[in-house]
C-alpha cells in the first residue's frame, strides 16, 4: 500500500510517501522557522497561509523524488490534531480534496501517535510493549504502549511542556526561536556546576512533570546576572547547560520510574526534544544499567515531518480503518481516545 502523508499541525509543512512493502520512498519538509523568528514564536495565521503555499509543490516534489505518479497512491494520511486549527485545516482540506479527486481514502492521524511511531521507521525498530516518553513543544507524557492505539497515560506535565520550557528559557535570554536547538548549542560551551537548577517533582512519588518553576529559576538567575552587569555569552552558555542538565535529569529519573512501574526495559523517546543529544546520552546510560534499550528516530524525524504521518496512517489504513469525506480537525485530542487496530 502506497500512502501519501501530509503534516501541517504547526510551523512545518511535511509531505512523504511511504510504501508498506518498500518503506519510505521520499519525504520533503518546508520549515517556517524564518517566517516566525521575528515574532519569537509561531503566528498561527501566517502558519496557515504558508502551508497553503507550500503543500502542492511539496507533493509534486516527493512524487518526482520517488519516481511515482499520483495514480499509484492508494491512500492519503493527514494530521487531524492536536495542533493549530487553521494549520490543520490546510492539510485536512488538501488531503480530502485530493482523495476525492483520485477516488482513494483519506485518514486523519493523531500527531502524537505519528511522533510515537516514528522510531519504527528506523532499523531495529522497537517491539511492543514499551514505555514512551513523548517530549515536544506541546506535550510531555509518559505512555505505556501495548500496540498501535493501545495507549495508557502514565504521567504528564502539569504546566509547560519540556519543549515549551526550552523555548521560553531561550527567548528570555534573547536567543532565536525555536529555543531547544539553541539552548543545546550554547550548553555545549557551558561550564558545568556554575549554576544549579531544581529537578522538579522528583522528590515525591508519581510520574507527572512540572517545568514552569524550572523556567522561572533560569529567568531569575538570568535577571540577577543582568542586574550585576553580566549579560555575557558565557553566562548564557552556563545557564543553558544548567537548564538542559536539570531537564535531562528530571526526564531520566521519571523514565526510570515509569519503566519500573510498567515492568518493562524498552523505552521509546519521540517528539522534538528527543533530538537532544544530552537526553539521548543520559537515557542510554540509564537503560544500559538496566540492561534495556532506548529507541529514537533520526533527528529530522524527531521534529515534525510527513514521514511519521504517512507511516502511522499506513498502519491504520492497512488494518482497514476508513473515514467519510469530512473535513474535521481537533486542536485538543487526548491520545487515549484512539482505538486499537
Ligand atoms: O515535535 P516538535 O517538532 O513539534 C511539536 O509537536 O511541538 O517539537 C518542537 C519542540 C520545540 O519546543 C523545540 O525547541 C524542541 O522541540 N527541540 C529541542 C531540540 N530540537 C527541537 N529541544 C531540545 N533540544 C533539541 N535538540
Ligand atoms: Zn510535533
Amino acid at each position: 500500500m502506497l500512502v501519501l502523508g501530509l503534516e501541517t499541525s504547526c510551523d512545518e509543512t511535511g509531505v512523504a510517501l511511504y510504501d508498506s512493502e518498500k518503506g519510505l520512498l521520499a519525504d520533503a519538509l518546508f520549515s517556517q522557522i524564518d517566517l516566525h523568528r521575528a515574532y519569537g514564536g509561531v503566528v498561527p495565521e501566517l502558519a496557515s497561509r504558508d502551508h497553503v503555499k507550500r503543500m502542492l509543490p511539496l507533493i509534486r516534489q516527493v512524487l518526482a523524488e520517488a519516481g511515482c505518479v499520483a495514480t499509484e497512491i492508494d491512500a492519503i494520511a493527514y494530521t487531524a490534531g492536536p495542533g493549530l486549527v487553521g494549520a490543520l485545516l490546510v492539510g485536512a482540506s488538501c488531503a480530502q480534496a485530493l482523495a476525492f479527486a483520485w477516488g482513494i481514502p483519506a485518514l486523519g492521524v493523531h500527531h502524537m501517535e505519528g511522533h510515537l511511531l516514528a522510531p519504527m521507521l528506523e532499523e531495529n525498530p522497537p517491539q511492543f510493549p514499551f514505555v514512551a516518553l513523548l517530549v515536544s513543544g506541546g506535550h510531555t507524557q509518559l505512555v505505556r504502549v501495548d500496540g498501535i492505539g493501545e495507549y495508557e497515560l502514565m504521567g504528564e506535565t502539569l504546566d509547560d511542556a519540556a519543549g515549551e520550557a526550552f523555548d521560553k528559557t531561550a527567548k528570555m535570554m534573547g536567543l532565536h526561536y525555536p529555543g531547544g536547538p539553541e539552548i543545546a548549542r550554547l550548553a555545549s560551551q557551558g561550564v558545568p556546576g556554575r549554576f544549579v537548577f531544581p529537578r522538579p517533582m522528583t522528590d515525591r512519588p508519581g510520574l507527572d512533570f512540572s517545568f514552569s518553576g524550572l523556567k522561572t529559576s533560569a529567568l531569575n538567575t538570568w535577571q540577577q546576572r543582568q542586574s550585576a552587569g553580566d549579560d555575557s555569552e558565557q553566562t548564557r552558555c552556563d545557564i543553558s547547560l544548567a537548564f538542559q542538565h536539570a531537564v535531562v535529569e528530571t526526564l531520566t529519573i521519571k523514565c526510570k520510574r515509569a519503566l519500573k512501574q510498567a515492568g518493562l526495559k524498552r523505552l521509546v523517546i519521540a517528539g522534538g526534544v528527543s533530538a537532544n543529544k544530552a537526553l539521548r546520552v543520559s537515557l542510554e546510560k540509564m537503560l544500559g544499567e538496566l540492561h534495556g534499550n532506548v529507541f529514537y528516530a533520526r533527528p529530522e524525524f524527531c521534529t515534525d515531518n510527513g514521514a511519521m504521518i504517512a507511516f502511522a496512517g499506513c498502519q491504520r489504513l492497512q488494518a482497514g480503518q476508513k473515514e467519510e469525506l469530512n473535513i474535521s480537525v481537533q486542536a485538543r485530542w487526548p491520545m487515549e481516545q484512539l482505538s486499537g487496530l
